[in-house]
């Protein structure tokens, strides 16, 4: 049986990698617990991103608000609509149980149409008045359940939960899963939004109430802390601490060996001081270091940098354990010289040759490296297409041979469609921002699935000068 990715963030982790194929899942909640985002949520993830084509079935009589609350979250539906990605079908629940029961009917016209593969009805709670009684509501339940099935189509049926707590035990016992969403007064203060897997047939589920939030990007979830300790566990990867110590605690101790992490920064941020604490953290764990510097960050700035973490970067460059690759013609410290890849009049294909062999030769049996990758100054020297074009295939090959990188750039400088894709690409995402007077840093993808909270930075002065707060 495949999987299916949810779209929502940090969900698939708590079932082993999303939904299992042509599996029908109930999601039950309040109103305004976020069923309806949830839904559209997995639909757009699955059409913009995956290619899957599918039905989102509403009974509202008028949609409208629906286009425009999702505008809002970013996702157009009229041009996944125009595409053939997405359709929207607005029908009374009535019409709509005759159609899809009836094997040539329009519902399956539309589903081979658009070779439809998920599909979404908002909500199953609308059948309830159409039947005759409760026996024949749990009859024609069962019945769509079968069609959606046979048609291999993965499946959210939404349900309402009113004020008063129903019976929901033949629904969460006909559907392959069980998503319940809730909204939980804590402290008296607070109000925090909870998803619990109850049930996912197949597939071994996280256990508990995971925190999540809805955001202008729809939802996101926090897996509870127990679960991520666990993970941390099972997949046993080692990991080199980034010397910070709540971010250290977020990756639950670090930067993940054989990974790709992107650290989003805008020009006002300062990030020098976790570059150098990164860097100074590998060094000390015994890696050797190669480094793409930025006109920002000059080899005189590293140097610095590196001396206040306590290390020479002349004495590192005597003993081959740093290395680098250079676009502009600028002067070095001391002895790091011989260990500079002068690469400023090459062509891209000539940089792209030469960057390679000279990269599997230096790394050929010789430890574990980590490469420090300024992509702003390769998007600036090379361009935007040469920068996308190879990312992809230069991670995978930097994971392949057992390095682990943290590549700098600056999304707001490259527009959204190309920080979606090296979002997607890279393990780990770790954003830092200035707003009024105050810097922010947030960590908005991991391996191990935890996003977290923007924190505040502080500088401190002693090593590694900041603090997340
Ligand atoms: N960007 C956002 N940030 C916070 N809350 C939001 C955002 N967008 C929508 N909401 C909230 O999400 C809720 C609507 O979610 P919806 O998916 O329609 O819930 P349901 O279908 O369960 O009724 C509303 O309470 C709305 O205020
Ligand atoms: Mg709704």
């Amino acid at each position: 049986m495949g999987t299916v990715p949810t779209g929502v963030r940090g969900l698939d982790v708590l079932m082993e990698g999303g939904f299992p194929r042509g599996s029908t899942i109930m999601v039950e909640g309040a109103p305004g617990t976020g069923k309806t985002t949830l839904g559209m949520q997995f639909l757009y993830h699955g059409a913009a991103m995956d290619g899957e084509a599918g039905i989102y079935v509403t009974f509202e009589e008028f949609p409208d608000q629906l286009y425009r609350d999702m505008l809002a979250l970013g996702w157009d539906l009229r041009k996944l609509e125009a595409e053939g990605l997405l359709r929207v079908i607005s029908m009374s629940p009535d019409i709509f149980l005759e159609q899809i029961i009836d094997p040539g009917g329009l519902v399956e016209k539309l589903i081979r149409e658009i070779d439809c593969k998920r599909v979404v009805i908002d909500s199953i709670s609308l059948f309830r008045y159409g039947a005759a009684d409760e026996e024949g509501h749990r009859r024609m339940l069962y019945r769509l359940r079968n069609i959606l099935r046979r048609m291999d189509l993965t499946s959210l049926l939404i349900k309402e939960r009113g004020t008063t707590r129903e019976e929901t035990g033949f629904e969460a016992y006909i559907a392959d899963g069980f998503i319940q969403l809730q909204l939980k007064q804590q402290m008296d203060k607070y109000r925090v939004r909870t998803l619990e897997i109850l049930k996912m047939r197949g597939r071994r589920i996280r256990e508990g109430e995971h925190v999540y939030r809805l955001t202008d990007d729809g939802i996101r979830l926090i897996p509870a802390r127990s679960m991520i300790e666990d993970l941390a566990l099972l997949n046993g990867q080692e990991k080199v601490p980034t010397g910070i110590g709540v971010l250290d605690e977020l990756l639950e101790g670090g930067f993940a060996q054989e990974s790709v992490y992107l650290l989003d920064t805008n020009s006002k941020a300062n990030y020098k001081y976790l570059i150098a604490s990164v860097l100074a953290n590998r060094v000390r764990a015994g890696d050797k270091v190669l480094a793409l510097l930025s006109s920002f960050l000059t080899p005189q700035d590293l140097n610095k940098m590196l001396a206040l973490q306590g290390l020479s970067m002349s004495e590192m460059a005597q003993e081959d354990r740093i290395f680098f690759i250079e676009h502009y013609t600028r002067p070095y410290p001391k002895d790091c010289e011989p260990n500079v890849m002068d690469v400023s009049g090459l062509d891209n294909l000539a940089y792209r040759r030469i960057v390679q062999e000279k990269i599997g030769t230096l790394v050929e049996g010789s430890g574990n490296w980590f490469i420090y990758y300024d992509l702003n100054t390769v998007i600036a020297e090379r361009g935007k297409d040469y920068a996308t074009k190879y990312f992809a295939e230069d991670s995978a090959g930097v994971k392949a041979l057992g390095m682990t990188m943290m590549v700098l750039c600056n999304f707001s400088e490259i527009g959204p469609e190309v920080s979606a894709f090296l979002e997607r690409t890279c393990n780990g995402v770790i954003r830092t921002w200035v707003d009024g007077a105050y810097q922010y840093m947030q960590v908005i993808k991991s391996p191990n699935g935890v996003i977290s909270e923007p924190y505040v930075v502080e500088t401190t002065a002693q090593a590694p000068f900041m603090r997340l707060i």
